[in-house]
């Protein structure tokens, strides 16, 4: 099913490249993070264009909750422990700024888009001292946090932790306002980028610099962005009919919800888990359970999920995409917070390609400091990738094409839920047919 922005938001259709261009930057992807940096490049004086598979916001875009928050889970007290106070603050001032330089382009450009502030709240039914401590850094670090035990929520509570002036919108109607200030083609498919080529199967785009802004980036090497990201799904439900509260809130604790005003919808989301995991299915199912626990009497308008690029230490990769590329670029690995992520994304891309300074980017820069939560990480995704490449000699089924996935070989695991065949390696995704719905995989599967 669509997500509620789908539903009431159509994109203008763009033309495909026809033949062979040169640009000084050229943009793979236009969700949010790949308009949001062509705009910004534009505006500093780059003859810039976006290339786009499909269509403008086909990807994860449509699929968000919306939220623009800097409030990304119990993140604030983790940070100055691994990095230190000063990236800590870093990452805490980029996702602030975001919230901030959305509202004001909203107002500049007079985007019809249902932007409200809001409060946003961590909530625990289990514990206290984490929200305390979170509310804590998150002060230090110049976020009005506070720490309370009442709320509005329909459930008991151990805890809160609230952000005040956060905000959420309609990401498809600012998307589709802000795709009209720059150059876009569409149904271009990007096939290889070599040096400042990139050949699509409309034609080679040269461009001075190259920046990856589609989700997973597609390429193994360099980056190696596939050793060091995984995919993981969640689920939403819009609600109606029932009391909407006042504020955002997301659960901190194992199987937590997240609740998210919209209008006169309720947004409930929850039932995260990796990528090609889901082989019995219900998660929709436990969410309308607990729909029905906390509103009885409600009514579902729409579900749909979300497929987000987890990092191994939990902070997005935005910067040079490898050091033996100087000049290609990459925002990707945002979890769940798509929106400040594309923000702060396309500011720290625009400052590296114009030279500007930007003391934002080091927290960000995909060759930052390696962590030892990001060691263990990574031997466990290691873990997971051996095993589903173990599995591609295993005979298929009854399918008539070849169920390994055609990235890197991985055997594909049925998810009922969504009738797709879901990669557990890096998260690509296949229809019931093998034909590709998300990377990094960049074809549809081998027939028999
Ligand atoms: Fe990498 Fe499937 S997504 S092997």
């Amino acid at each position: 099913m669509e997500s509620i922005w789908m539903a009431e938001s159509e994109i203008r259709k763009r033309e495909a490249l026809s033949g062979d261009l040169q640009s000084e930057a050229a943009v793979i992807g236009a969700g949010m993070a790949g308009i949001l940096t062509a705009y910004y490049l534009k505006q500093a004086g780059l003859n810039t264009v976006v290339l786009e598979a499909d269509r403008i916001g086909s990807g994860q875009t449509k699929n968000t909750t919306a939220k623009i928050t800097s409030q990304h889970g119990l993140i604030y007290d983790r940070l100055i422990r691994v990095f230190g106070r000063e990236m800590a603050y870093h990452y805490a001032r980029a996702n602030e700024g975001a919230i901030g330089e959305y509202e004001r382009l909203i107002r500049e450009k007079k985007i019809d888009c249902d932007f409200v502030r809001y409060s946003a709240y961590l909530y625990s039914q289990a514990q206290e001292l984490p929200l305390q401590k979170e509310a804590q850094a998150a002060r230090a670090l110049g976020i009005p946090a506070a720490f309370e035990t009442e709320s509005e929520l329909p459930f008991p509570v151990s805890g809160i932790v609230r952000f005040d002036g956060q905000a959420r919108f309609h990401p498809l109607k600012f998307l589709r306002a802000l795709a009209e200030e720059v150059t876009v083609y569409e149904e271009t498919k990007v096939l290889k980028v070599d040096g400042q080529q990139i050949e699509t199967d409309r034609g080679i785009v040269t461009a001075e610099h190259v920046i990856f802004a589609s989700h997973f980036p597609f390429l193994n090497v360099p980056g190696y962005y596939f050793a060091r990201m995984y995919q993981e799904r969640s689920y939403v439900l819009a609600l109606e009919g029932v009391p909407v509260p006042e504020g955002m809130y997301l659960g901190v604790d194992p199987k937590g919800i997240s609740l998210c005003p919209c209008g006169n919808h309720l947004l409930m989301g929850g039932g995260s888990h990796r990528t090609g995991k889901n082989q019995k299915g219900g998660e929709y199912e436990r969410l309308r359970k607990k729909a029905g626990e906390y509103y009885p009497g409600y009514h579902e308008s729409a579900h749909w999920s979300a497929q987000d690029c987890m990092t191994l230490d939990g902070v997005p990769y935005i910067g040079q995409f490898s050091r033996r590329k100087p000049r290609w670029y990459v925002a990707t690995g945002f979890g769940k917070w798509g929106m400040t992520g594309a923000m702060a994304g396309a500011h720290i891309l625009t400052s590296l390609i114009t030279g500007k300074d930007c003391p934002q980017g080091d927290i960000f820069s995909p060759q930052r400091q390696f962590t030892m939560q990001a060691a263990q990480e990574l031997l466990s995704h290691g873990a997971y990738t051996a095993k589903g490449l173990a599995k591609h000699l295993l005979p298929g089924k009854t399918q008539d094409f070849i169920p390994n996935c055609p990235h890197m070989g991985c055997r594909l695991e049925w998810n009922p839920e969504e009738e797709t065949f879901d990669c557990p390696c890096h998260g690509s995704r296949f229809d019931k047919d093998g034909r590709l719905i998300d990377g990094p995989a960049q074809t549809d599967c081998k027939k028999r």
